[in-house]
């Protein structure tokens, strides 16, 4: 007897059930596994899928400058007008990419400390020029001794050296003199040892900000890489509240499982304090 119409419709139909049960045992089943595999790797200790890209960054860290251009200084400086800015960006420089160090973990606490060496490359694909870029911009050394030396005598001799080395209120500096350091000709000429280098982030290449401490997540998923200690304080004691809490991580990861109403905390030494991100919506990040 052959399989007919019918026969093969209700074989089909069974074999569906069948399979739809499976289906739904299995999903729960399938997605425990994921879990418990994502809770095993994530943990940042030896022979994990995280903690090897932890150690070095596995992805493509980058850090964008915007600079406000002083398009009237002459006018500002004669005649007290206005400023007029205008902001020119991103440039772009690729960070993070250094290998962490001294890397000590503390199996009876779960947390792992290290420093983390800092490096800049520029990008110049996701950036509008070079770094030779000139900018227009605040003299960072004439503003700030102006202030620390209110004395009338020391300011009379200050200005002679300010107008000696041909320095005024504005400086036209290259992209790469602003971040990363510039001999300045007014301090080289101050007759006591100070720094004569500025540089917004000088110095930067192969120093390191500090001991950081973060958990490991082993005993709770939750706590991955979400900083204990930096410098071996909780607290960074230069704000008062809020701003001077170290919370979140470094932002180079996250703990898994995040939900969408979470807000994500991290702490950036650079700019001296922690922030926060908000989820917004979605979008897919496609590299060719
Ligand atoms: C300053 O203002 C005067 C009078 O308005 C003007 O003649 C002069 O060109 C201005 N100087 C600068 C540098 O803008
Ligand atoms: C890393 O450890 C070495 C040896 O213990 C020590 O000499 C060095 O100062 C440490 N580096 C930092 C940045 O703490
Ligand atoms: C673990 O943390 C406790 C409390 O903060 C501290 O007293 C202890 O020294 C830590 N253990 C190690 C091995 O650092
Ligand atoms: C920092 O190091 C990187 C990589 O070696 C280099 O490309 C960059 O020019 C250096 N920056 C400075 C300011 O020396
Ligand atoms: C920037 O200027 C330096 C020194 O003048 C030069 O060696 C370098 O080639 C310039 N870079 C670019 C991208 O123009
Ligand atoms: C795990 O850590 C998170 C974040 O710090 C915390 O909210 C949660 O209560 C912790 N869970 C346990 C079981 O300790
Ligand atoms: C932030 O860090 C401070 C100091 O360690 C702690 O008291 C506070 O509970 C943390 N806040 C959050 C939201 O994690
Ligand atoms: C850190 O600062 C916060 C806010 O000012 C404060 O509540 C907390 O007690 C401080 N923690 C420590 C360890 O000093």
């Amino acid at each position: 007897m052959g399989c007919d119409r019918n026969c093969g419709l209700i074989a089909g139909a069974v074999i569906g059930a069948v399979l739809a049960v499976l289906g739904g045992i299995l999903m729960p089943v399938g997605d425990m596994i994921i879990q418990k595999t994502i809770k095993k790797e994530v943990v940042l200790e030896e022979g994990t899928i995280a903690f090897k890209n932890w150690v070095k960054t596995g992805t493509e860290v980058y850090r964008q400058f915007w600079i406000f251009d002083v398009q009237n200084p002459q006018e500002v400086a004669v005649n007290s007008s206005k400023i007029k800015l205008m902001q020119r960006g991103p440039y772009t420089y690729r960070v993070r990419y250094l290998a962490k160090e001294n890397i000590t973990h503390d199996s009876e606490n779960h947390t792992v400390s290290f420093v983390q060496p800092h490096g800049a490359i520029f990008e110049p694909s996701l950036s509008v020029g070079t770094e030779n870029d000139t900018f227009t911009v605040l003299n960072l050394a004439v503003a700030a001794a102006a202030h620390l030396y209110e004395n009338p005598f020391v300011q009379v001799v200050l200005n002679s050296l300010i107008k000696k080395s041909k320095s005024s209120m504005f400086q036209t500096r290259t992209l790469k003199e602003l971040l990363w350091g510039y001999k300045d000709p007014f301090l080289s000429l101050v007759p006591y040892p100070v720094p004569t280098t500025v540089g917004v982030f000088y110095p930067y290449n192969n120093t390191v900000d500090g001991v950081y401490q973060v958990f490991t997540g082993k005993d709770n998923i939750s706590k991955v890489a979400i900083i204990n200690t930096y410098k071996g304080k909780k607290n960074l004691s230069y704000w008062s509240g809020y701003c001077d809490m170290v919370n979140g991580t470094d932002a180079a990861s996250f703990p898994p499982f995040v939900e969408k109403t979470r807000v994500l905390q991290f702490f950036s030494s650079d700019i001296c304090r922690k922030t926060r991100l908000h989820f917004t919506s979605s979008f897919s990040a496609c590299k060719s």
